[in-house]
């Protein structure tokens, strides 16, 4: 193999390896909610359901993803009852974020019946990790 075929082997393959790891398993968690029939994700609904507020039955007050995760996705955020700091969400600056399945559906579980009332639906789940991914 001369150079320039090796060169060009190495900057093909190069992209698998510099993936992120979390673009890798959001793919995942995108691949496994299509196959459940979601359509296809949206930033832009993602966006907009991270900020729709309901009323929580227990507190009495309009509550949203913002409530505890920050207005900025950059920012260090706070758990609204026990005040523990929360990492940013945004993997542009904390990039131990969305690495692993299992902690992602955990906390939309835990965080959807919080906020919401109700479990997330996978394509609402896909439009919130297209939206956060994108951050
Ligand atoms: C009552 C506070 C609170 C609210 C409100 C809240 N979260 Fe969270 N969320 C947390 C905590 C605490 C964690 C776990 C700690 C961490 O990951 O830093 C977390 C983690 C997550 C994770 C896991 C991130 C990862 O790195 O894998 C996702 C996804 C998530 N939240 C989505 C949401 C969505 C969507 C909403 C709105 C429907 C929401 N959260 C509202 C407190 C909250």
């Amino acid at each position: 193999m001369n150079i320039t075929n090796l060169l060009i082997c190495v900057l093909c393959v190069l992209p698998i390896y510099t993936a992120s790891a979390s673009e890798q398993v959001i793919q995942q968690r995108l691949a496994d909610y299509r196959a459940t029939g979601a359509a296809d994700f949206d930033a832009t609904r993602g966006a907009a359901l991270w900020q729709q507020s309901h009323v929580q039955a227990k507190l009495g007050k309009a509550v949203s993803c913002r409530s505890c995760h920050s207005t900025q996705l950059q920012h260090t955020g706070q758990h609204l009852r026990t005040g523990k700091l929360i990492e940013p969400m945004a993997p542009s600056v904390n990039p131990e974020r969305f690495n692993d399945s299992k902690k992602i559906e955990k906390w939309f579980k835990r965080n959807c019946k919080w906020t919401w009332g109700r479990e997330c639906t996978a394509q609402e789940k896909g439009d919130l990790l297209t939206f956060l991914q994108s951050q």
